[in-house]
């Protein structure tokens, strides 16, 4: 007899399937209490790691597979071509800039995709720091993407492509990195790893399966949320500024809540506790920056907002999760500009995605794949 995992009932319909489990990840889990595991290691052992091995251990799990070359491999193809740099230029700088990075992904696709998905997963964790200094600074208007001279590390690369217009801070380039580490992947369930698996189980490409993966990311419940909680300090310290009293603050929350608004960085679907990504990040922003504004303002809604989340019976998580400070401490850093944010999570979560999907269509079931994703949904008459 097989165990049952999970006893489907009426009150689990139409809840996003919460809780349901639906196959497996080899990269990461998600523990309610212990939080983010990268191949059953606990993330803030890894946060302060080179980007490269962390990106190792995600792709081939514990060993010492390929060691050597594997940098190599990364460096080798970490530019992309004059042609795709031109495709993402003709573009329109319309609207969100997640939008120019979906379809930034399918221009690298088509112009550079080899149709194998392991290939391809390879071609874009080393292009993303490119491909994403491109798109940010065309749509912010910085200026031409140089190419890529150094060839230096993950995150130096993405560092010297980038066209600050203010500079760069010597400590931007650590905060990026661990920002980096921290978002890789977040067990198999979150909507991004969803939808790419899922558009991917009708053998889409992986530039198209990524593509929706980040339409997927874009929405305010999940990559947009560290912009939308990094504005909401922003307006927090204009209106108070960055050290009210604990009293002053606790109304402003109480009635924002009580107009029907989110306290944007608090709550998350798996997590019991306040995410250990955040708790790492609160940690570096104390020791870095304890004296600037942003980071003031979110230590104090950490002492403040699950206190009053709590007494609502009906909120299972209280606490913040990693956007609650990941945009402060990056601002702090020197990077000003909370509509990337996003962007930012996305090119991070490109590698974790890309590396389920790589599992789902070549190793699961032996070597066959998962089939096409086609859940049951149940007809409900209305009117
Ligand atoms: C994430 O990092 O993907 C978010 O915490 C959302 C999630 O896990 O569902």
């Amino acid at each position: 007899m097989e165990e049952v995992l999970f006893a489907i009932t009426e009150s689990h319909l139409d809840t996003g399937l919460r809780g349901y489990p639906c196959g497996h990840c080899v990269t990461s889990h998600v523990d309610p209490k212990r939080g983010l595991l990268y191949a059953g290691r606990e993330v803030h052992s890894l946060a302060y790691d080179r980007p490269e091995d962390v990106i190792h251990l995600l792709f081939f799990g514990e060993g010492d597979h390929e060691g050597k070359t594997w940098e190599t491999t990364l460096r080798s193809q970490a530019s992309i071509s004059a042609k795709t740099v031109q495709a993402i230029e003709s573009l329109p700088r319309d609207g969100h800039p997640m939008k120019l990075f979906s379809a930034a992904l399918l221009l690298l696709g088509m112009i550079e995709g080899v149709g194998d998905y392991r290939q391809d997963c390879l071609q874009v964790i080393a292009k993303i720091p490119h491909l994403v200094a491109t798109v940010i600074n065309f749509h912010a208007g910085w200026g031409k993407t140089p190419s890529l001279v150094s060839g230096g590390g993950y995150m130096s690369n993405f560092m010297e492509l980038l066209q600050l217009p203010h500079g760069k801070s010597a400590s931007l380039k650590k905060v990026l990195e661990i920002f980096n580490i921290l978002h890789y992947d977040h067990g198999g369930g979150n909507l991004s790893a969803f939808v790419g698996k899922a558009v991917a189980s009708g053998l889409e490409d992986m530039y198209g399966s990524l593509s929706a993966a980040m339409c997927a990311l874009a929405g305010p419940r999940h990559g947009k949320a560290n912009q939308d909680s990094l504005e909401m300090l922003q307006q927090f310290v204009s209106q108070m500024g960055s050290c009210p009293s604990e009293k002053t603050l606790e109304d402003v929350v109480r009635k924002r809540l009580q107009e029907g608004k989110l306290i944007f960085g608090f709550g998350h679907a798996v997590l019991r506790v306040e995410d250990p990504r955040a708790s790492l990040l609160y940690e570096y922003a104390e020791e870095h920056y304890p004296k600037h504004p942003l980071v003031q303002m979110a230590l104090l809604l950490r002492k403040v907002v699950p206190k009053i989340l709590q007494e609502n019976p009906k909120v299972s998580c209280p606490y913040p999760n990693v956007d609650a400070i990941s945009g402060a401490v990056l601002i702090a850093a020197g990077f000003d500009y909370p509509l990337y944010l996003p962007l930012l999570f996305g090119m991070a979560r490109c590698v974790g995605i890309s590396i389920q999907i790589v599992y789902e269509r070549m190793e699961a079931r032996d070597g066959k794949g998962t089939p096409i994703v086609r859940p049951k949904y149940l007809y409900r008459r209305r009117g």
